[in-house]
């Protein structure tokens, strides 16, 4: 798919039909989420592939979310803070959360390009998840992302802020644009 039709047609989706992804697709989403930015290159996220119907069900209840139920594989994505927190000290806790937004991004996008459905889920009880996963506590939970075909229900990306509202010129706030500087000798 063309760059920016892929951009432009991502979308939560979550209506999901029952059929079945061959799990090579999966494995294909997950290298295009792995190769997403990283502090240091460091490898700092895991994913946890699920198929079991029965722990889909358990993880849709952990997230209060039932069109999860329906999905045919779901990613945890996890991290592991320890080698962040390392080299990079207070700045790791953020650094770790911008590569996980920057992976899942790019796994939503992988996603759309094989014009499959999912959506990002971040709201969940992380206890009852790493209780179902067999999480340990230093490890965190960075988003539930649920795999599946689209159903036929069309859903189109929400109408997304106008550039005007959110662009600011040399400092905060000031949304004049200054004439181009001009380069001497040129
Ligand atoms: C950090 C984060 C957490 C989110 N958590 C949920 C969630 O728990 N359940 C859900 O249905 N959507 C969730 N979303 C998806 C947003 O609701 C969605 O991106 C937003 O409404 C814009 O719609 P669009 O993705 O179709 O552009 C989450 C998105 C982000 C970035």
């Amino acid at each position: 798919m063309d760059f920016n039709k892929v951009i432009k047609t991502r979308a939560s989706l979550r209506n999901y039909s029952p059929k079945k992804i061959n799990y090579e697709k999966v494995l294909s989403i997950i290298e295009s989420a792995n190769s997403a930015p990283s502090p240091g290159n460091l490898s700092i996220l895991k994913y946890i592939i699920i198929d079991n119907p029965e722990t889909i069900q358990k993880i849709a209840q952990a997230c209060q979310q039932k069109f999860i139920t329906k999905s045919q594989y779901i990613v945890a994505v996890c991290s592991d803070s320890k080698q962040t927190k390392i080299m990079f000290d207070e700045r790791a806790e953020k650094y770790i959360k911008q590569h996980a937004g920057a992976v899942i991004e790019n796994f939503l996008l992988k996603i759309t390009d094989l014009g499959l459905a999912s959506c990002w889920v971040g709201a969940f009880s992380d206890i009852t998840i790493k209780k179902i996963l067999k999480i340990p506590d230093e490890i965190e939970v960075q988003a539930i992302l649920p795999i599946a075909h689209k159903s036929k229900i069309k859903t189109k990306q929400k109408a997304k802020t106008n550039l005007n509202n959110i662009i600011y010129f040399d400092t905060w706030k000031n949304k004049t644009k200054t004439k181009p500087r001009m380069i001497s000798g040129h």
